[in-house]
């Protein structure tokens, strides 16, 4: 195994002749059946769309300028929408030492795996919500660095929105995974992600990258939150 780069915890690996992208736990212990390499918890691109846009932004040389504009510091508050059984969420909860996941999910089923997750690490809230009723956790979470969101719903962008012009810090950044087929199975993926990106207000988009070879039909749009007047 061979490491290229270290980009605040987010560690480039080249794993069996493959890029990967790897997180150092405080204790290596695997999530989801990945595998640990010398202490690095291997991030299967697979199951996690974070894994393969960061996998696909260093291919196109941008990696650097992702993980800056994600705000992924030790000490970041992300805010993360569509949690499940904790995949990805345990690998953002590695790259903050000192920061909080504030992870929210509605299904009890999935939540229930993710509490589990939480006992092992101090840095995930878990929050048995509905992300499309924002201002009911609102009790509980704090101005965030980050919003982060793969929830497969029709209204993806609205819930977006809504979750961002509450939560997210001025110049904050955004993380929308479109799942296309979610929101309109009959119309074009295309035109579904096109559609869905001209519903966002109150953020300006960065970019726009198709998740292929990876996920079918998928996007992830990165964004700023606009300065508010
Ligand atoms: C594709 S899975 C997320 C996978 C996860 N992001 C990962 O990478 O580990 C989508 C999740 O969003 C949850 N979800 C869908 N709509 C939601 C909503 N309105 N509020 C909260 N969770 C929602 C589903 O229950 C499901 O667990």
């Amino acid at each position: 195994m061979h490491i290229s780069e270290n980009l605040s915890g987010v560690y480039v690996l080249d794993f069996f002749g493959e890029t990967r992208m790897a997180t150092r736990p405080k204790v290596p212990v695997p999530v989801y059946g990945e595998r640990i390499a010398e202490g690095l918890r291997i991030w299967d691109p697979r199951r996690s769309k974070l894994a393969a846009l960061l996998i696909k932004s260093w291919l196109a040389g941008g990696l650097g300028d992702l993980v800056k504009m994600l705000n992924l510091r030790p000490d970041s508050k992300v805010l993360y929408l569509g949690a499940a059984t904790g995949t990805t969420v345990s690998h953002v909860s590695d790259l903050l030492s000192s920061g909080l996941v504030y992870a929210v999910e509605f299904s009890p089923r999935s939540m229930r795996d993710l509490f589990s997750l939480c006992q092992s690490r101090d840095n995930i809230i878990p929050l048995l919500e509905d992300a499309s009723l924002p201002e009911r956790y609102a009790p509980f979470l704090e101005p965030v660095d980050l919003v982060y969101q793969d929830v497969a719903q029709r209204n993806q962008a609205q819930i977006a929105c809504r979750n961002a012009a509450l939560y997210l810090k001025s110049g904050g950044a955004l993380v929308l995974m479109i799942k296309a087929r979610s929101v309109d199975v009959t119309a074009d993926p295309k035109d579904v992600q096109k559609a869905e990106i001209e519903r966002l207000e109150g953020v300006e988009v960065i970019s726009v990258s198709d998740l292929r070879p990876y996920y079918q039909d998928h996007w992830a749009v990165v964004a700023r939150r606009r300065d508010q007047a």
